[in-house]
């Protein structure tokens, strides 16, 4: 799941705010129930119980928060990655790759995907020979190097800058400054309108190739550092929301909790979270809003945020303390489990995304619940929460040392399914772990995979 950026916020006009106090004023002494949220006073219980949940979990956690102690991209990674497209670049007879606020542009020149695109193009160029430039409209050269002070080159800025003026076409500037070079790679977050503008001026446009979307995929040491900080903390923490679960709790509280408890530990970027209890776990994004927790049922926790840019995503399906289900579900829960050992093994060099997308489908296949494991294995993890390589059965791509996926198989039946199975109710159970390959094998970036429902 990718997170939502904020938005700036408005200024609400005088009038709008009267407005909402008269409303307000209405809903409380009025006797029509014109929201429906409760607006006045009365029993607050579940907020407390909310409360008292991450107070509960934050004991356990705290003493993890160490785990978040790594440094970010340093400068000189930076450069490097410029360097290493350049070589890329003239291996493929290419003379610049050019990218908008994206994913790429963070990881060649740390200019923030959080970006906000308009008409007006920004762009990021990284030259064959690994000179920096970035076309920018003259009139926001003042914003732009204030938002995006961190912008990492070599060089000066002003020389790096390629301004246009509002009475010139963007492209042709960039094209005259380029000249003449012809031959451009395009980001593949890049939108059209950029590419065909850089069409209509002559530049040829080639798509990002295999070897460049490759660079990004295979991680570096301090870039695993990152994510084997934010995925062990975030393991923790769902770890300490499972000793503290209990009846009552509604989806909402466990997903504000797991929000409260990243934000003590200073994790304020890119969190998102999805709770489900029992059969609302059917349906593996979500659904329905205010179940509330009851006794003996599945909750499924799916979690993340993000350390310098780099994103965590894990996945355990809990059981509170004391908390039991049927032998029944408590075997789909190996079911699953064995699935992702069977897509672990499977997670080294050479292997095929379809490989182990396959393999972990048989331990499901054999249980009966082939047509219930609806989704794809995983996908790659990084400044992306979903990137490439995608392990699908349509991916013939070969995995290889220092790539990052998640191995998250499922099994989903909502509750008219289980009629037609003979059973009484439905449910989803879900396990993720985000992988390292390594020539010895995956090793599970959140430190360890789940052993049981209540050790996960
Ligand atoms: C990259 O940008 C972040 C802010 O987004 C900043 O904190 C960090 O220092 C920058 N890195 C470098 C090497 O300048
Ligand atoms: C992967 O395949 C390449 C080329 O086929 C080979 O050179 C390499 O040794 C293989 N690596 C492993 C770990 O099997």
């Amino acid at each position: 799941m990718a997170p939502d950026r904020p938005r700036r916020r408005v200024v609400w006009p005088l009038t709008s705010l009267v407005t909402a106090v008269l409303l307000l004023l209405f809903a409380r002494f009025s006797a029509v129930d014109i929201f429906p949220l409760r607006l006045v006073s009365g029993p607050r219980t579940p907020i407390s119980n909310a409360a008292a949940f991450e107070t509960c979990s934050w004991k356990t956690l705290q003493s993890h928060t160490a785990l978040l102690d790594v440094p970010p991209i340093a400068r000189s990674d930076f450069i490097a990655r410029q360097r290493v497209l350049a070589s890329a670049l003239r291996a493929a007879r290419i003379d610049a790759f050019v990218a908008e606020p994206s994913a790429s542009s963070t990881y060649y020149a740390n200019i923030s995907a959080a970006f906000h695109l308009s008409e007006r193009p920004f762009l990021m160029i990284i030259d064959s020979d690994a000179s920096f430039s970035y076309l920018v409209p003259q009139f926001e050269i003042g914003r732009i190097n204030v938002e995006s002070q961190h912008m990492v080159f070599d060089g000066d800025t002003e020389k790096a800058a390629i301004p246009w003026a509002e009475e010139e076409n963007p492209y042709a500037v960039l094209a005259h400054r380029l000249s003449p070079r012809k031959r451009i790679m395009v980001d593949e977050h890049l939108r059209h309108m950029i590419a065909g503008g850089l069409e209509a001026v002559g530049i040829e446009v080639v798509p990002m190739s295999d070897e460049v979307r490759r660079l990004r995929t295979v991680k570096t040491e301090s870039e695993i550092a990152i994510l084997k900080g934010i995925n062990g903390f975030t393991r923790q923490l769902v770890r300490a929301l499972q000793g503290c679960l209990h009846v009552g709790l509604t989806q909402e509280d466990v997903v504000d909790t797991g929000r409260a408890l990243f934000a003590r530990a200073g994790v304020e970027e890119g969190f998102w979270a999805i709770a489900l209890f029992g059969p609302w776990a059917a349906y593996p994004h979500g659904g329905k809003s205010g179940a509330v927790l009851r006794e003996n049922e599945f909750v499924l926790i799916d979690i993340g945020s993000q350390l310098h840019g780099y994103g965590s995503d894990v996945t355990r399906t809990i059981l509170p303390p004391g908390g039991v289900v049927s032998d029944e579900l408590m075997e789909i829960w190996q079911t699953v489990r064995r699935a992702q050992t069977a897509g672990f093994e499977k997670m080294r060099p050479n292997e095929t995304c379809r490989s182990a997308d396959a393999a972990s489908r048989i331990p499901v296949k054999e249980q009966g619940y082939g047509p219930y494991y609806t989704h794809r294995l995983g996908h790659g993890l990084g400044l992306e929460v979903h990137e490439h390589p995608y392990l699908n059965g349509a991916n013939h791509e070969r995995l290889a040392a220092g790539v990052v996926v998640t191995n998250e198989p499922g099994i989903y039946v909502t509750n008219e399914q289980a009629k037609e199975l003979g059973k009484s109710e439905g449910f989803g159970v879900r396990l993720e772990d985000p992988i390292l390959v390594t020539e010895n094998g995956g090793v599970p970036l959140t430190g360890r995979r789940a052993e049981s429902p209540w050790d996960p």
